[in-house]
C-alpha cells in the first residue's frame, strides 16, 4: 500500500440529537484535520449520506426518528454505503447496546465520556482498515481481470495452434495416403486394397475395445504396411507364378525395407506404421516372417492388420487366383485362429462380419468416393 492519506482526505459524518455533543465531536474531528458533516438524527444522516458519501460515521445511540442501530443497519444494507465504518457512542456499561450494535453491523464503540485520543485512534484505525479492504478488493478485481484476459489470449493461441495442427495433420495424412498408394500401384493390388484393409483394421481394433486414438492411428498407419515393396525388384514383384526359395526370400524383405523406410520417427503414427510394416507377416504360431515372432510377442497393431490384409487379399482377384467369396474367406480366417492369426483378433473380426461386408461394398465404389470416406475416418 502507498503511504497513509492525510486526514483532510476523509469526510466524517456525525449524528447526534444533542447540539452540545454534536459541536464537541465536530470540533474535535476538525482539530484532527478531518472534514465533517453533521446530522441531528438517523433520518437526517441518511439524507446527508445520499448527498455525499462519507468515509466514516460516528453516531449516538438514542436519537428521535431513527436511532443509531437503525442508521447502522440501513448503511450496511445498501451496497453503495456498506463499506462505511460505523462507530457507535454508548453509555458506560450499556451491554445491551453493545450487543444490539454488533448485530446492527456497527464496527466499533466509544464509551461516554469520550476520550479524545481514543476517538482519534479509533477513527484512524477504522479508516485504515477500510482503505486496506478497498485496496485488496480492487487488487483482486484487477487480478481477476488480468487472469481472464490472459486466459482469453491463451485460448486464442490454443485455437490457432489447433487449427495449424489440424492443417498439418491433414497435409501429413494426405501425403501418407499418396505414398501408400504409390507403393501399392507397383504391386498387382490396386490402391483400393489399402483403403479396404485400413478400414477393416480400424473396425477390428474398435471391436477389440481399443480407444479412439488407436483406432484412428491404425486407420492411417496400416496403408503403409507394404511400403517396403518399393524396394522389391519388378521381376519378382510382378511375377505371375510361384516364387522359388531365393525369390521368396527377396520378396519377404519388403517387411524389413518397410521398417527402414519408415525409420526412427518420433511421430506416433509413423511408429505404428513401422511396427505394422515389420510385423504384418508374422504368424501367431511363430511360423511367419521376418523374425518368426509368436503370440503376444507380435505387436497388436500388426496382429490386427494381418487379419484385415489377408481377408482382403482372399476376396480380391489376383493374377494367380480368382476372388474368393466372402463366406469362404471368413471360413479360412476362422480356421486360422491360433495358427496364422491371433484368436482374439479373429473373434473380433467374425463379430463384425456385417460391418466388414458393408465396408467391402463401400470401397468397391470409384476412388474419389473412397477418398472421401477415408477422410471422414469411416
Ligand atoms: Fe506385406
Ligand atoms: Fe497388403
Amino acid at each position: 500500500m502507498t503511504e497513509e492519506p492525510k486526514p483532510e482526505h476523509y469526510c466524517i459524518l456525525i449524528a447526534d440529537d444533542l447540539p452540545s455533543n454534536l459541536a464537541y465531536f465536530d470540533e474535535a474531528l476538525r482539530t484532527f484535520g478531518y472534514r465533517t458533516i453533521t446530522a441531528q438524527d438517523g433520518q437526517e444522516a441518511l439524507e446527508r449520506i445520499a448527498e455525499q458519501v462519507p468515509d466514516l460515521v460516528l453516531s449516538d445511540v438514542n436519537m428521535p426518528r431513527m436511532d443509531g442501530f437503525q442508521l447502522s443497519l440501513r448503511i450496511k444494507k445498501d451496497t453503495r454505503t456498506s463499506e462505511i465504518p460505523v462507530i457507535l457512542v454508548t453509555a458506560m456499561d450499556d451491554r445491551e447496546s453493545l450487543a444490539k450494535g454488533l448485530s446492527s453491523g456497527v464496527d466499533d464503540f466509544l464509551i461516554k465520556p469520550v476520550n479524545l485520543s481514543e476517538l482519534q485512534a479509533r477513527v484512524r484505525n477504522l479508516l485504515l482498515v477500510r482503505d486496506y479492504r478497498r485496496h485488496m478488493r480492487r487488487y483482486t478485481t484487477e487480478l481477476e481481470e488480468q487472469v481472464a484476459a490472459r486466459t482469453a489470449d491463451l485460448k486464442q493461441a490454443f485455437d490457432q495452434l489447433k487449427l495449424a495442427n489440424d492443417q498439418l495433420r491433414h497435409a501429413s495424412l494426405d501425403t501418407i495416403r499418396r505414398l501408400s498408394t504409390a507403393a501399392e500401384y507397383r504391386d498387382a493390388d490396386t490402391a483400393a486394397h489399402i483403403w479396404r484393409m485400413s478400414t477393416y483394421s480400424s473396425a477390428i481394433a474398435r471391436q477389440l475395445g481399443m480407444g479412439d486414438e488407436f483406432t484412428d492411428a491404425i486407420l492411417y498407419a496400416s496403408p503403409m504396411h507394404d511400403v517396403g515393396k518399393i524396394g522389391t525388384p519388378d521381376n519378382i514383384l510382378l511375377k505371375p507364378g510361384a516364387f522359388d526359395p531365393e525369390e521368396k526370400k527377396i520378396m519377404q524383405q519388403h517387411t524389413l525395407i518397410g521398417e527402414s523406410i519408415l525409420g526412427d520417427s518420433d511421430h506416433p503414427l509413423l511408429q505404428m506404421a513401422r511396427t505394422i510394416a515389420g510385423g504384418h507377416h508374422e504368424r501367431w504360431d511363430g511360423s511367419g516372417y521376418p523374425r518368426g515372432l509368436a503370440g503376444e510377442g507380435i505387436p497388436i497393431s500388426a496382429r490386427v492388420v494381418a487379419v484385415a490384409d489377408v481377408y482382403d487379399a482372399l476376396t480380391t482377384q489376383r493374377v494367380y487366383k480368382p476372388a474368393w467369396s466372402s463366406e469362404k474367406a471368413f471360413e479360412l480366417i476362422r480356421e486360422s485362429a491360433g495358427t496364422h492369426f491371433d484368436p482374439r483378433c479373429v473373434e473380433a473380426f467374425l463379430e463384425i462380419r456385417d460391418k466388414i461386408l458393408d465396408l467391402q461394398q463401400i470401397h468397391r465404389r470409384k476412388p474419389k468416393d473412397r477418398n472421401l470416406i477415408l477422410a471422414k475416418g469411416k
